[in-house]
Formats: structure tokens, C-alpha cells, sequence
């Protein structure tokens, strides 16, 4: 139907005739001439109709959306009109021939970013239509490509893991399945392919990845879906700096692939620990010049309870963050960062704004002034590298609480005050704790998840000091985001049966959920670890987006709705009855 692409026209083919299909972008009625905007997925360009063309009462009758193919010349503009920002924008294309291949109802939406996420979900095929949507899904098609060029190339084998199967832990509710023909047996999608691909070196695949849909039943947010696609990796016969060697390289060649971006390797290494006590934070952004500094030492001796009692026990802190420039800032904006803080578990967040650096503690404006003396500032002023014009919030109390509710402060005022950096800075996050104690529930949680081997080797010494271990599990973090995750695993029948004690798992619930899996290690299961990407991060942030929804075709909404298709949706009372169960409440 088409000799060429719309945004494939250019000087090249001028004098030529080309027959083009696509939408009308735009059209402009000059009078005498109209203009077309004419766009198909490779780009825009300008049709112009002459008066005299036997095409002009067609090309007046189209409207914006209308699907039209165009039969013309290719004329190049004179110089006065090129219009660099476009690759067509030299031509135009002098038609002789309209032909509506459809109309179009007029638009529910604009077609503009200023469309609402809502309208734009439901009509998600036409919003899909957008140059931005377009380019988003291409990178994200270029993203995969370069992901299975690098790991072939590594001798990776791509298979496939159930979706119909067993509850797989990564901390989420499942999404259940009713089996028709066993009454009340149920199915769960997968969270992850995590004990497939484990399996999968216990029989000897070696290095195995798929482009894997995980399902997780969980509160959304903007970087994360109920349906999402990870890239699963695992490799057998590796310790940690093996997959992470692996993983970096592979990210580098598909970001140079897809993006052509170079990023900096070698990646920075932190442990969890100097994470949180230097940017409050597992997924720093390296891009914000802050840092949390500890100042314990300079406020140990001073009458305010609030940071001595912190700064003379052991598990607590006082956390300073310096924002350069941040004494512009209102009383107003103080005490909403005063309120953003309080919603990740600060009671408080004392400032200092600091007026003239020179002039000691008469140079400083803060309602906790009259509780430091000069010994304290000099020392508090010296570790910050406080200058004038600068504020310095401070954080006390029990250390993971300060660190956290200080990091989201340094990422908060990086953003709003625009110092976040442009470019790109990946890290690993390396050493995480083991478990963490859940008060709630009151017994351990995996930080990771429960197949991830512990630092202490022994599984009778990491039964007696459980909280003394660390985890071989790490993550790689771009720009802010958590991109990935992984560990080596456990590979021994007693630490997994160890590490389901700590984690209260009853041996009977552990044969019961993961018996297959303890059955596999007993049989000559090789040390193995591995990683998954989460890819639709790795796409927004390769596409400059906020959003995961944005690089997702046809994504959920934040109640895990699909505006597009309504699902979920209710099913006939026959298919509820073939499948042996019972709805308790209809109209929810
Ligand atoms: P984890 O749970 O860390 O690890 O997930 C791996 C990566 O997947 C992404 N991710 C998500 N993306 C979108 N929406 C979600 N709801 C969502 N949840 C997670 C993140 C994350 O880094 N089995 C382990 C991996 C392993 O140990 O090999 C796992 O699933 O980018
Ligand atoms: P108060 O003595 O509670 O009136 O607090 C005096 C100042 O210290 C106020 O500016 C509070 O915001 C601040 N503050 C109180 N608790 C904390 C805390 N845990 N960390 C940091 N600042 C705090």
C-alpha cells in the first residue's frame, strides 16, 4: 500500500513520487492550500494539497485521526522554510491522490501530555499512538533485543518457567488460579521464577535467563505493577562477584545497544550498612550531591535530650544533611518537610540555617541555636562543611528510623531544589542483613527471600546468632532505582531447613510448600546464584519516564484495574460453580 514511511521522506527522494499511509497528525486549511500533517510510527510529515489537485475536496473533508493513504511528489521546501527539528523537515510532499482508508469518530482524548492517566488508559490504543508511547515501546523492544544478543553471546539458555504453579515467596499476596477439575485447588501465578530457576541448575542448565511475567499482589505504586516482567538470571558453579561481573557487563552492552549511553563501570560498591548511614537510603541516588554526616560526637555533651540521648546510645544517631543553598527556604517549607519526614517515622526535624558561616553560632538562625554552644557548631559546622546560605536539618533517635526518614529527606530536597546531577550512576548494594525482626509478627522476615545463603556458613552457628548475619544477596541500583536483585543461594538441605526455622516456617508447612525443592538439594545441587531485573524500571528509566506504566502497552492502574478492558471483572454464577467457589459479595 506504501512505497516509504512518513518520517522516512527526505531530500534524498526529492522529484520522486511516493504513496504514504498513516493519520492525519494535523490539518491546516490555508484557504487556498491545505497542509497535512501525515504520521505513521516512524515520524510526521507535511502534505500540501493544491487548489488545483484533483485530491483538494477529499483533503478537505479529513480531520484530525482520519487513517488516509496519499499518493504524491516529494518537493524540497525552500531553504527559508526547512525546519530543522524535523528529519522530513526539507520536503514536502505535493499530493494528487487522498484516499480515505477510514474515518475516525472524533477523539475522547487530546493526544497530548496533557491528557488525564485515566482517559488515557482507557483509550490506551489510540494514546499508544503518541510519538512518545511509540518511542517508548521501541526502546523497550531494543532494551530486549540487546538483552538476549549479550546473554547468548554469554551462553545463557532462554527458557521458560509455569505460570500456572505453586506460590513462589518474594513477600507479595498470590494471585490465585481455582482449579475446574481439582474442587478447591488452587493455582498461584508466580512472583517470581525464583524456584524453577534454581531447579533448573540442580539439572544442569548451567546459566538460564527468560523475560519472565511475575505476578504480586501488592499496594502499587508508580514503579511497580500487580503484572510485571523481569529478566531472571541464574548461574551455577558462581559466587557473588561472578553474577554481579556478569550482570554489570550485560547492562553496559544493552545500555550502550539500546541507548547508546556508555555507563561508568566499574560500579561503585556500598555495603547496606554505609547506605544507609551515608544516604539513608538501600537505592541511593548518586546524582544528588548530599550526604548524611553523623555528628553524634559534637552534640554528646549538649543539655538538648533530643540529640544527646541519641548521640550516647550505641543503636541511635544524630544525622545532619546539609542543602546547599537551603536557607531560602520558608518557614512554610520547613514544616512541610517537617510533615514529610513525620510519615517515615520522624518525631521531630530540628534546622539550622546558616546565615554567615564567620560569625559562629551568632551566624545561625534555628530554634535549637540556644542549645548548642560554640564547641558543638564548630564541630557540627566542620564535619558538614556548612557554608553560608546553606540549611542543615538534623535527624535524631534509633538509627534505621533516622537514616531512613533522613534519606528520604536528602532525595526529597535533591529534587526540589534541583540538584539532581544529569547522567547516569549505577551501584551495587552489596551485604544486606540476613532477616529482619518484625514486631508485628513478632519472629524474623528474609530481607531478601528465604532461599538467599546467609554470610555464616554453618547452618548450627546461624541457628545460635541468627542477627549477627549478613545475606549474599545484592542489588544493582541506577539513578535512584532499585533495577535489580539478587543472591547466591542456599544449596545445602540443612541451611535451607535452618533458614526456614528462623523464618518460623514449621517443617510440615516447609514439605508441604517447598518439599520439591528440599527433595532437589539432597540429589548433588551445585553452589548456584543469580539476579532479576526489573525490567520495566530499566525501560522508564531508559525512556526518561516516572512511570512504569508509561512503558507498559497496556498496563493497571494503581487499584490493579484495566481501564481499557475492565478487568477485573464478575464471571457468570456457572463458571463460579464450575470452579467450586462461592462469591461471598457480589456488588465489591
Ligand atoms: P525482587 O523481588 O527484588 O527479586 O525483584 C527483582 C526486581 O523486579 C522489580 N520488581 C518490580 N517491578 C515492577 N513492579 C513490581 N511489583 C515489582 N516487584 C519487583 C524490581 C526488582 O529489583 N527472585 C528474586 C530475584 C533473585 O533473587 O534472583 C526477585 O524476584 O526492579
Ligand atoms: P522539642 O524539644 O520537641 O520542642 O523539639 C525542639 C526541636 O527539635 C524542634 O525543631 C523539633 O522539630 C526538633 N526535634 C524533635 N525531635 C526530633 C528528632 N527526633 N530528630 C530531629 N529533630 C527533632
Amino acid at each position: 500500500m506504501r512505497t516509504h514511511l512518513c518520517g522516512e521522506v527526505t531530500e534524498q527522494l526529492a522529484d520522486q513520487a511516493v504513496q504514504l499511509c498513516g493519520w492525519v497528525d494535523r490539518r491546516r486549511d490555508l484557504g487556498g492550500l491545505i497542509f497535512i500533517g501525515l504520521r505513521d510510527h516512524a515520524g510526521v510529515v507535511q502534505v500540501v494539497v493544491e487548489p488545483e489537485s484533483p485530491a483538494f475536496g477529499d483533503a478537505e473533508a479529513l480531520r484530525n485521526e482520519y487513517c488516509v493513504r496519499i499518493a504524491g511528489r516529494v518537493r524540497l521546501r525552500p531553504e527559508s522554510q526547512w525546519n530543522d527539528a524535523m528529519a522530513t523537515g526539507k520536503i514536502e510532499v505535493v499530493a494528487d491522490k487522498v484516499e480515505l482508508l477510514n474515518a475516525s469518530a472524533p477523539m475522547p482524548l487530546m493526544m497530548t501530555d496533557e491528557d488525564g492517566e485515566e482517559i488515557r488508559l482507557k483509550y490506551r490504543y489510540l494514546d499508544l499512538r503518541r510519538p512518545r508511547m511509540q518511542h517508548n515501546l521501541r526502546t523497550r523492544a531494543r532494551m530486549y533485543q540487546a538483552i538476549r544478543k549479550s546473554l547468548d553471546k554469554a551462553r545463557f539458555t532462554e527458557l521458560e518457567t509455569p505460570i500456572l504453579t505453586k506460590a513462589t515467596p518474594e513477600g507479595a499476596r498470590d494471585y490465585l488460579v481455582p482449579s475446574r477439575v481439582h474442587a478447591g485447588q488452587y493455582f498461584a501465578l508466580p512472583q517470581s521464577p525464583q524456584l524453577f530457576k534454581q531447579l533448573l541448575m540442580m539439572s544442569g542448565m548451567d546459566r538460564y535467563y527468560q523475560i519472565a511475567r511475575c505476578f504480586r499482589d501488592e499496594d502499587l505504586r508508580a514503579d511497580r505493577q500487580p503484572e510485571f516482567t523481569q529478566l531472571d538470571i541464574e548461574m551455577a558453579f558462581v559466587e557473588e562477584a561472578d553474577v554481579q561481573d556478569l550482570a554489570e557487563k550485560m547492562i553496559c552492552e544493552v545500555f550502550k545497544d539500546a541507548l547508546d549511553v556508555d555507563l561508568p563501570s566499574p560500579f561503585p560498591r556500598l555495603t547496606w550498612h554505609d547506605a544507609m548511614d551515608i544516604y539513608g537510603s538501600d537505592k541511593p541516588d548518586l546524582r544528588i550531591p548530599m550526604e548524611l554526616v553523623t555528628v553524634d560526637e559534637y552534640v554528646a555533651h549538649v543539655e538538648f535530650k533530643v540529640f544527646s540521648g541519641p548521640a550516647n546510645d550505641g543503636d541511635s544517631r544524630v544525622a545532619a544533611l546539609r542543602v546547599p543553598g537551603g536557607a531560602e527556604l520558608s518557614r512554610k517549607q520547613i514544616d512541610e518537610y517537617t510533615g514529610y519526614v513525620g510519615r517515615y517515622g520522624a518525631r521531630g526535624l530540628a534546622w539550622i540555617k546558616v546565615n554567615d558561616a564567620k560569625a559562629g553560632l551568632a551566624g545561625l538562625q534555628s530554634p535549637i541555636a540556644k542549645f548548642l554552644d560554640e564547641k558543638a557548631w564548630q564541630g557540627i559546622a566542620g564535619a558538614t562543611g556548612a557554608e553560608s546560605g546553606d540549611i542543615l536539618f538534623f535527624g535524631a533517635g534509633e538509627w534505621l528510623t533516622v537514616s531512613n526518614f533522613m534519606g528520604q529527606l536528602l532525595v526529597k530536597t535533591g529534587q526540589d531544589l534541583g540538584l539532581v546531577a544529569a547522567g547516569w550512576c549505577p551501584l551495587w548494594v552489596t551485604e544486606f542483613p540476613m532477616f529482619e525482626y518484625d514486631e508485628q509478627a513478632g519472629r524474623y522476615m528474609a530481607v531478601h527471600h528465604p532461599f538467599t545463603a546467609p554470610t555464616i556458613p554453618d547452618a548450627g552457628e546461624l541457628l545460635a546468632n541468627p542477627s549477627k548475619s549478613l545475606s549474599k544477596g545484592y542489588d544493582m541500583v541506577l539513578n535512584g532505582a532499585e533495577i535489580g536483585g539478587g543472591s547466591i543461594r542456599i544449596h545445602k538441605p540443612d541451611m535451607q531447613d535452618a533458614v526456614f526455622k528462623l523464618l518460623g516456617i514449621s517443617e510440615e508447612e516447609a514439605r508441604q510448600k517447598f518439599g520439591f525443592l528440599l527433595d532437589a538439594l539432597k540429589y548433588g545441587c551445585p553452589p548456584h546464584g543469580g539476579i532479576a531485573f526489573g525490567l520495566d524500571r530499566v525501560a522508564a528509566i531508559m525512556s526518561g519516564e516516572d512511570s512504569i506504566r508509561d512503558v507498559i502497552a497496556f498496563p493497571k492502574t494503581t487499584t490493579a484495574q484495566c481501564l481499557l478492558t475492565g478487568a477485573p471483572s464478575p464471571i457468570p454464577d456457572e463458571q463460579v460453580a464450575e470452579l467450586h467457589i462461592q462469591n461471598v459479595s457480589k456488588d465489591r
